[in-house]
């Protein structure tokens, strides 16, 4: 008898086969491009609408996402997204705008982001927001640029080193090192802050300032930090914030009150903006009031006062006094990022954003709480939104990694593991807000019982996981021979 089995080949295309029907054309035809630009072959899969319909759907299904479970993958608040986002970012009056329309024809789009800079301002208490970075990483950079152009235009110009803490995220030495400066590495003292006199020692006329993320990769708030922002700015530095972990301190701390110049805020974490797998990301950068005339251009505006009772004002673009120009064609993330932003904070108003630093302060404390007894926990403080583990026992040759893929067979996504590089075999865990006690008792009992299996089992780890779509990954292979195209079809060349 035959085995029916369903193709499990990712090549399912077959001639002749189709999706759709071009209509008849209703315009007129015009000539074709030059034969050069021409090809005469167009490698495409045919295939009926099923077909495709049923591929990715079950693609889908080997993915793992925030709406499939608990993802406590530090450093990236994973939090839940709220449904209510996509229906905001898919009204016809955001979906269908093109911005290059007049601006009297989309005054409600920069309604928003005149308000939603206007948020951001009174979150973080800054002076000036610029909505256009489209990343985490582009916001530094941003930021890195408006500390340099401040300098410059005091004809400062010796300054070229950055000062930057050995727990910090990557993107700020890659940030810095895509200027030209130079990095000056600061350690952390035994608590897990900056160390104090590392830094004193680091700061002289030739510092353009520090790029400091505050609470840290650790989880820690900085017990010093306003000593570190005096020190700074009393050498001439700018003190730039690493907005990531700007979660725990929504509606609680004004980074721009603490004395910080700059920050970027990442939304796709703080603020709901789905992400992972590389985008859309959306990274506004707030400046205080000595940086605000070199922001970005052009800036969403109020170029025509209204009046309280008939009047709405006439939004429009400005362009700040000494720019540092265009970061990012047109306006930024719109629908994707700014407009899912706006609806969150709109939605939680206040005391609901206060709620959320709370929440997930408390939740970050009970799961260390829970598995401190387990697990090596290299500082011994109060936590903010997340904290950093070591995966590793005594006499056990298990690693964080190994622990990671056990936990996949568990049904949770691993923590970051390997991050920050100051504490070995880290495994850094971000519940966020959005969990309930439920999974995060869960998520810890999982933990536990790894801990034991990784005495009386250890292959069972080293192995693992055991029970997903697919195994463990040659992770060598996959970094030396990055695929980056997903599908080709075999015979294909672009020559
Ligand atoms: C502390 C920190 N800084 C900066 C970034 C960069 O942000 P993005 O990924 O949006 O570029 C991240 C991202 O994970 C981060 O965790």
């Amino acid at each position: 008898m035959a085995t029916i089995v369903e193709p499990t080949v990712f090549e399912l295309s077959s001639p002749g086969r189709r999706g759709v029907r071009m209509p008849a054309s209703d315009v007129p035809e015009t000539a074709l491009p030059p034969r050069q630009l021409l090809r005469s072959d167009l490698p495409l899969p045919e295939l009926a609408e099923v077909d495709v319909v049923r591929h990715y759907t079950k693609l889908s299904k080997f993915n793992y996402s925030v709406d499939d479970g608990f993802y406590p993958l530090g450093s990236c608040t994973m939090k839940y997204n709220p449904k209510i986002n996509e229906d905001t970012c898919r009204l016809p009056g955001f979906l269908f705008t093109h911005p290059l329309q007049p601006i009297e024809t989309v005054q409600g789009n920069l309604a928003l982001m005149y308000e939603l800079q206007e948020w951001l301002k009174e979150i973080s208490g800054f002076a000036g927001i610029t909505l256009q970075p489209a990343a985490g990483a582009h916001g530094e950079f941003t930021g890195v640029l408006i500390m340099n152009a401040y300098h410059k235009s005091r004809s400062d110009t010796k300054r070229t080193k950055m000062l930057i803490p050995d727990a910090a995220h990557g993107t700020n030495p890659a940030s810095v090192g895509m200027l030209g400066m130079s990095v000056v590495t600061i350690p952390s003292d035994p608590r897990g802050n900056v160390d104090l006199k590392a830094l004193e020692a680091a700061c002289d006329d030739t510092v353009v300032g520090m790029m400091l993320t505050n609470p840290n990769t650790l989880g820690l708030f900085d017990e010093n930090i306003e000593k570190v922002i005096e020190l700074v700015h009393n050498c001439g530095g700018l003190m730039y914030g690493d907005g990531a972990n700007l979660n725990p301190l929504l509606g609680v701390v004004r980074p721009g009150d603490l004395g910080f110049d700059v920050m970027h805020f990442n939304l796709h974490k703080t603020f709901s903006v789905p992400h992972g797998g590389g985008g859309p990301g959306s990274g506004p950068v707030g400046v205080s009031q000595t940086l605000v005339d070199f922001l970005p251009a052009p800036l969403v505006g109020i170029i025509e006062e209204g009046d309280d009772d008939e009047m709405a004002p006439l939004y429009g673009f400005v362009t700040p006094k000494k720019s540092i120009g265009r970061m990012k064609a047109f306006h930024g993330h719109f629908g994707g990022g700014l407009v899912r932003a706006y609806t969150y904070i709109a939605m939680h108003g206040p005391d609901g954003l206060k709620d959320i630093a709370q929440y997930s302060v408390l939740n970050a404390n009970y799961l260390q709480a829970r598995l401190r007894e387990t697990y090596e926990i290299p500082y011994h403080r109060i936590c903010m939104h997340e904290f950093v583990a070591e995966g590793k026992f005594e006499g056990s040759d298990v690693r964080a990694l190994d622990i990671s893929k056990r936990l996949m067979d568990y049904g949770f996504h691993p923590p970051t593991n390997y991050f920050p590089l100051i504490v070995p075999e880290a495994l850094m865990i971000e519940p966020t807000e959005t969990e309930n006690k439920d999974t995060l008792d869960r998520f810890a009992d999982a933990l536990i019982k790894i801990a034991e299996e990784a005495k009386s089992q250890p292959d069972l780890l080293h192995n693992a996981p055991l029970t997903t779509k697919f195994g463990r990954m040659d992770e060598v292979k996959a970094a030396r021979e990055l695929v980056l195209c997903c599908w080709l079809p075999e015979n294909y060349s672009d020559q």
